[in-house]
């Protein structure tokens, strides 16, 4: 049985008063939510306080982004080891965000992903595609692309120390969830693309559904028998509505 995972997304939002506020509600949240993980990934200055508040809670964290390069002059990069340094387990790598706005392509991603693994942080790996790629009957053809990338730079057994995060791009802080079924099919085809070359990968690795995730829509989606739980943005920012995103992945 795979336990849910619910990572709240914070992207850059807030400022260290309200973060302070939003990871002591949360921890007072979810303490009676023993078979789930509940994690968030906050911005880079951030760190310090939330391993600060929350070491020695149930609450885990991370960040949303990795440098793939080792340390050296790379101005304005943050490497792997340093997030080591904030006790962070996981790492985004791969949002659609860092794919779109900022020209990360499928090997860059794959080279986060073996930075990340490399230092014993838990990548996060972000696939998914577009409403026009969707529409064209695309969208296999894609994350099959974008998981292959990794696979190749790694190797298949790598997967078993990560993370999948199906969030198909249309859905992403739009308010247009992919309904239960549409996000299932989707989840079934990646942990069967990785059963035929690992079953016992494909059978323990999480795979996170992304995209418009809020307390209403939750549960159905985590019913799902391939959903492990959600990579949660905008609701993540909102305490009551994460806690309750986590609660519908207990249940
Ligand atoms: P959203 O973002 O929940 O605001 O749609 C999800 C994500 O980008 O990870």
């Amino acid at each position: 049985m795979r336990a849910k995972l619910v990572v709240g997304n914070w992207k850059m939002n807030g400022n260290l008063a309200q973060s302070r506020e939003l990871l002591n509600a949360i921890i007072t949240g979810t303490t009676e939510l023993p078979d789930i993980v509940c994690a968030v990934c906050a911005p880079y200055p951030y760190l310090p306080a939330v391993q600060l508040i929350l070491k020695d809670t149930h609450v885990v964290w991370g960040a949303q982004n990795v440098s793939q390069f080792d340390l050296g002059a790379y101005t304005g990069e943050v490497a792997a080891e340093m997030l080591l340094d904030f006790a962070c387990r996981y790492v985004i790598v791969g949002h659609s965000e860092r794919r779109s706005l900022f020209g990360e392509d499928n090997h860059t991603v794959a080279e986060k992903f073996k930075k990340a693994q490399g230092a014993g942080l838990i990548p996060i790996l972000c696939v998914g595609e577009t409403l026009a790629q969707r529409e064209i009957g695309e969208t296999e053809r894609i994350i099959e692309e974008q998981l292959d990338a990794v696979i190749k730079l790694m190797s298949i057994d790598s997967l078993a120390q990560s993370v999948i995060a199906y969030e198909p791009v249309w859905a992403i802080g739009t308010g247009r969830t992919a309904t239960p079924v549409q996000a299932q099919s989707v989840h079934a085809f990646i942990r069967n693309k990785i059963a035929q070359q690992n079953a016992g990968v494909a059978a323990s690795v999480q795979i996170l559904y992304g995209g418009s995730v809020k307390s209403s829509n939750a549960s159905d989606l985590f019913a799902m028998s391939d959903i492990d739980g959600g990579l949660i943005g905008g609701a993540s920012l909102i305490a009551n509505e994460f806690i309750s995103i986590c609660s519908a992945a207990q249940h």
